[in-house]
């Protein structure tokens, strides 16, 4: 009865996994009989953890104190001190407040050997109980156990009931971090380069910890990284799940425990139990007369008589059979040669069966790691402690295949991990306060937002003012497209898209039920978009006739609506004069020209003589009609891709920059200057200066180099370099990589910030970038990434509160109902950024109701239908 063959094995791993699951999940949570205790530990020691540290551990019936001190050098050679004070009996079971005095003035007597009384140390506590934690330094016991029964503990913080002990002895020393003992074995067994994931722990009691996906930690509000569980495996079958193998033997030790029917799975694991098994064994065996029939085995009736250590000693020493004997003899037994044999068997069949239990416990915690982090093979090293470890390993192995495992014995105990785990949260708490100054002014308060949305208002009423208009960085274009789209316009029309990621050619087939499309991509190389603007235009041209060849469209006249992604001062639909290249175009001899001449020049130069252009329109306008078409209220058109800008329906009667009052045109704001004459000085930081230094365009586009794709990766990048040289990141280790402008693209933003995207897919994009990224590395770098894309989404926000409040305000209404047509990569592929833009934007115009359309057809089909109107005006 106590053999549990291999398939029982796997079907309690089956359990085990499926109670791990439950008990890291909200819901489940309280149906888990193990409970899967969040740590508060997430990162891993890095060998840079240098200091000295104090740890206070509490034993079974000892405290021990430690000061450890940790020389920077990857914890290699950590040197420890120790000192053990045996606790008398009653405390135990005394007073909580006693015990926590006593461990104080353990510390006191400690520290009197070494140190003066006014030096200054952290503290790490073990405490291998079970504990409700909320933070590193915050823990209530939940229940007591392995023989202890302090009163007046559980339920309380464990931490400040050891620090006010600690202040009454008047000591200099801070709780900086409890643990439980599987935890400090764990952190003992990492060093440099070479992490311990798992621990586990085969003492009086016994338990395991390892490294989960913070995500899977449902208790706990941490997405990102892991975190270590303590799994608090011993109660594992305080349901029923263990009654298939719980023998009566089993079952009586229970019932005389301190704790019956609790802490099953320890009890037939625990050293504090093996030793009372065989004993029950014996007693049975001894009522059968299968042993001991010429003595008198009376004595087996007295609880602990037989110790957890003289049963290891019977299987483990080379002269058993005289261990047997004799430890049988001191118990006053006289065991025949068969007694001994017997006795020995028994010993080894209870310890086996621990060790296989504890196996197929290991072997659910390697397949959940595996699992969790979608691997098909995980290698893993595990930090043991405890008497029994070395026979598990192969039954692991039959049980969890697909996990390698490297066994690293626990070398003097928890107590250096625990000041490891203490220097390590050091580390990351300095660490935090600077991470958090690095990024502290890229976090934008709502009213700053709100700032920033007056400061916005302002420009826009600046920029439509005849007379101040020069004075505002936001220059509101008038378009002259004097309508959204309704439903009536028709024809066949060639439209051009150049200015987004990609310059595109376009025929768009306008009919009553339905608008075709078909488009070519063509690359325009950096040499020309910076070259000569009689080159970029004869390109455009020779673009124009290869597609209109492939189309077979050569011989006809189509009327052409061009998609011109730039500030253009509009005098007429189809003449708009460049202001500025952006976006890191820089052709010469554009700027202060017709863009449309230009074409049509260039049409001349290469003997195109049946081009007509009719309209030239900003994307943000392309975009609001092709949306326009789709949704008559879609007003307002957005742009959030390599650049930034915005356009709305204005009342004539306030575009003071163009004549006449009567009903609405179409503005391009060119919000991405927005901030050029100074009036967002207070918003920049550093790395934003840093940015706009090397762009092409300094001083320009300040807004839409804090929110568009262009330059986001480059925020990032900047940022990053901040850290490496705090020493936040990469161990401080140089990375020359990141030096290399636009190294880290906007679009590794957009991965990196997906939900639950595994870290080992970030350090993957890192690795790529050269950048040796530890675990804790990609934990930070999305955190990077995060507070630069929800600031971008903030102040697009801000911009689009601006314009919606002002619509309102024009129409008179208490409430607006509109539509936004949106286009743009950052918005379409980023994971969080319309989501952040629209809530935002809820909170910044809540008298607003506004529906975000996303553009799938690109800004040519609004080209076209602005050509259309055209076309219909001028007659047939
Ligand atoms: C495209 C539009 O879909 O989006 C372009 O057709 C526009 O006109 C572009 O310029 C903006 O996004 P991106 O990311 O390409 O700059
Ligand atoms: C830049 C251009 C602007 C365009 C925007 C989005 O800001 O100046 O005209 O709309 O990018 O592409």
């Amino acid at each position: 009865a106590l053999t549990v063959p291999l398939e029982t094995l796997q079907v309690l791993k089956g359990h085990m996994m499926q109670d791990m699951r439950k008990g890291l999940s909200r819901q489940m949570h309280a149906q888990a009989t193990m409970q899967m205790l969040p740590t508060f530990i997430c990162s891993m020691p890095d060998g840079t953890e240098k200091g000295d540290f104090l740890v206070a551990e509490l034993c079974q019936n000892y405290v021990r104190t430690l000061c450890v001190t940790l020389l920077g050098d990857g914890n290699q050679r950590p040197q420890v001190m120790y000192k053990i004070f045996d606790m008398p009996m009653n405390i135990m079971q005394g007073k909580g407040e006693a015990l926590f005095s006593f461990i104080a003035k353990c510390l006191r007597q400690f520290l009197a050997g070494f140190s003066s009384p006014q030096r200054r140390f952290p503290l790490g506590f073990v405490f291998p109980f079970s504990c409700k934690q909320t933070q590193l330094d915050k823990a209530e016991l939940t229940s007591w156990s392995k023989g202890f029964k302090c009163t007046g503990v559980e339920g309380k913080d464990v931490v400040q009931l050891l620090q006010s002990a600690i202040n009454k002895e008047e000591l200099y020393v801070d709780v900086v971090a409890l643990m439980n003992d599987t935890v400090g074995t764990m952190m003992t067994s990492s060093v440099e380069d070479k992490a311990c994931e798992v621990a586990i722990i085969i003492d009086a009691g016994t338990n395991s910890c390892f490294m989960a996906e913070a995500q899977q930690v449902e208790m706990v509000e941490e997405s990102s990284g892991r975190m270590c569980v303590n799994t608090e495996w011993g109660c594992f079958g305080d349901d029923t799940t263990l009654s298939g193998i719980m023998t009566t033997y089993d079952q009586r030790v229970d019932k005389e425990s301190s704790n019956p029917g609790k802490k099953r799975f320890e009890k037939l694991v625990g050293s504090l139990y093996l030793g009372e098994i065989v004993r029950h064994v014996l007693v049975a065996l001894a009522a059968e007369k299968a042993v001991f029939t010429g003595s008198n085995a009376g004595i087996l009736r007295n609880k602990d008589v037989l110790k957890t250590h003289q049963v290891l000693e019977i299987i483990n020493h080379e002269d058993g059979m005289a261990r047997t004997r004799s430890t049988l003899e001191t118990l006053g037994l006289r065991p025949s040669e068969r007694d001994c044999c017997r006795v020995q068997q028994v010993c080894r069949v209870v310890v086996s069966r621990a060790a296989a239990l504890c196996a197929a416990g290991l072997a659910a915690i390697l397949t959940h790691m595996c699992q969790s982090r979608e691997l098909e093979q995980l290698y893993v090293n595990i930090g043991v402690d405890g008497e029994l470890y070395r026979d598990y390993t192969s039954v692991t192995g039959l049980l969890a295949p697909e996990c390698t495992i490297t066994l690293l014995p626990s070398v003097d105990g928890t107590g250096r991990g625990a000041a490891i785990v203490t220097a390590v949260a050091l580390r990351l708490a300095d660490q935090r306060r600077e991470v958090d100054q690095l990024l502290s002014p890229l976090r934008l308060s709502r009213s700053d937002l709100q700032r920033v949305q007056a400061l916005m208002r302002q420009e826009m009423d600046l920029g439509l003012g005849k007379e101040t208009n020069a004075r505002s960085s936001v220059r509101m274009l008038p378009t002259y497209v004097r309508a959204t789209p309704d439903g009536t316009e028709r024809g066949e029309f060639l439209a051009l898209d150049l200015g987004g990621t990609n310059f595109r050619v376009l025929v768009v087939r306008v009919a009553e039920d339905s608008i075709r499309m078909a488009s070519e991509i063509y690359v325009i190389p950096t040499s020309i978009i910076q070259g000569t603007g009689v080159e970029l235009f004869n390109h455009i041209v020779e673009c124009i006739m290869d597609f209109q060849l492939k189309q077979d469209l050569m011989e006809q006249i189509l009327p052409l609506g061009f998609t011109f992604s730039f500030p253009c001062q509009q005098l007429g639909l189809d003449k708009a004069v460049l202001l500025s290249w952006t976006k890191g175009f820089n052709a010469s001899g554009c700027v202060g020209q017709d863009v449309v001449q230009l074409l049509r020049d260039a049409a001349l130069r290469k003997q195109h003589f049946t081009l007509k252009v009719v309209a030239v329109v900003n994307d943000t306008v392309g975009t609001m009609m092709s949306c326009g078409y789709d949704d008559p209220k879609c007003e307002i058109g957005l742009i959030v891709g390599t650049g930034t800008n915005a356009c709305y329906m204005e009342e004539m009667r306030n575009v003071g920059t163009v004549e006449g009052n009567e009903g609405r045109m179409c503005i391009n704001m060119e919000w991405g200057a927005f901030g050029d004459n100074g009036c967002l000085d207070h918003i920049f930081t550093n790395f934003d200066q840093m940015v706009d230094e090397k762009t092409i365009n300094p001083g320009k586009q300040r807004f839409e180099k804090l929110i568009s794709g262009m330059y986001l990766g480059e925020i990032v990048r900047y940022i990053l370099l901040a850290m490496v040289e705090k020493r936040v990141l990469f161990r401080g280790k140089p990375c020359p990589k990141l030096q290399t402008k636009d190294i880290f693209q906007t679009k590794f933003l957009s991965t990196i910030e997906i939900d639950g995207l595994a870290l080992k897919k970030v350090l993957a994009i890192l690795r790529d970038l050269d950048l040796h990224a530890s675990f804790e590395d990609s934990v930070l770098v999305r955190e990077v990434c995060q507070t630069v894309s929800l600031r971008a989404a903030q102040l697009c926000a801000a911009g689009m509160a601006a314009v919606v409040e002002k619509m309102r305000e024009n129409r008179g209404l208490d409430q607006l109902i509109v539509t936004v047509g949106v286009d743009g990569t950052l918005y379409k592929m980023h994971p969080h950024f319309s989501q952040n833009l629209q809530q935002t934007l809820q909170v910044l115009a809540p008298k607003c109701s506004v529906t975000f359309l996303q553009s799938e057809d690109g800004s040519g089909k609004g080209a076209a239908l602005v050509a259309a109107v055209a076309c219909r005006k001028a007659g047939p």
